[in-house]
C-alpha cells in the first residue's frame, strides 16, 4: 500500500540502471514515447551513463518508504527544462504522477539551476498525461502531432 504522505524524490544513482531500463521498456511507456521502438539493454546502459554524467540532465525517482514508484527526468536547454516521466504500472491511477510533477516543480524552484520554464511534450492520444499537465495548470499549445505543455516559473 502506497502512503502518499511519505512521497519524496531522490536523485537516481548508478544502481537504478536496470530499474529504469525495465520502466523504459514498459509497453505503454513505449507506445506513448515519440520513439516507439523497444530499447536494447546495451544501448540503455550507454545512454544512462551518459545522462548521469551530463550536467544539464537530472533523473529523479519518486519513492515512498524506500519503494521506487516512478521516474521523472529533466533535460535543460536555454533555461527550459523538458520533462519525461512515467509511473510503474503497478502504481498507476493513484494520482502519483501529479504528486511527482508537483514535487519536481518545488525541487526545481528551490534549486540553484537556471530554469524559468518547464515543458512536457505529449502525444495527442495520451489523454492521461494531458490530464496530469492540465491539473497542474500548465498552458497547452497544440502542434501537428503533439501537445506542448509549459509552465513559467
Ligand atoms: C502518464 C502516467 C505517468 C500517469 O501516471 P498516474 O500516476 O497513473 O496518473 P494519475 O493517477 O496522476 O492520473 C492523472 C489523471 O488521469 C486520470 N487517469 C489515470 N489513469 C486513468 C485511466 N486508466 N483512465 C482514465 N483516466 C485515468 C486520473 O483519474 C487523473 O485525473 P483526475 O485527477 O481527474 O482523476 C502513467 O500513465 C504512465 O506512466 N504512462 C506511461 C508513460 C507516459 O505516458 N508518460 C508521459 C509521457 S508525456
Amino acid at each position: 500500500m502506497v502512503i502518499k504522505m511519505n512521497l519524496y524524490l531522490r536523485k537516481a544513482v548508478l544502481e537504478d540502471c536496470d530499474l529504469l531500463f525495465n520502466w523504459a521498456n514498459d509497453k505503454i511507456v513505449r507506445q506513448n514515447s515519440f520513439n516507439q521502438k523497444g530499447i536494447l539493454y546495451e544501448n540503455h546502459v550507454k545512454w544512462f551513463n551518459k545522462m548521469m554524467n551530463f550536467d544539464r540532465c537530472s533523473i529523479f525517482i519518486l519513492c515512498s518508504k524506500n519503494v521506487s514508484l516512478g521516474q521523472v527526468r529533466i533535460e535543460i536547454e536555454n533555461k527550459t527544462a523538458v520533462i519525461s516521466y512515467s509511473i510503474d504500472k503497478k502504481y498507476r491511477g493513484k494520482h502519483l504522477a501529479i504528486e511527482m510533477l508537483n514535487l519536481l516543480e518545488k525541487n526545481v524552484g528551490n534549486s540553484k539551476v537556471d530554469v524559468n520554464k518547464l515543458v512536457g511534450y505529449v502525444k495527442l492520444d495520451n489523454y492521461i498525461s494531458q490530464r496530469v499537465f492540465e491539473k497542474l495548470k500548465y498552458n497547452a499549445k497544440i502542434h501537428d502531432n503533439f501537445y506542448e505543455y509549459y509552465k513559467l516559473l
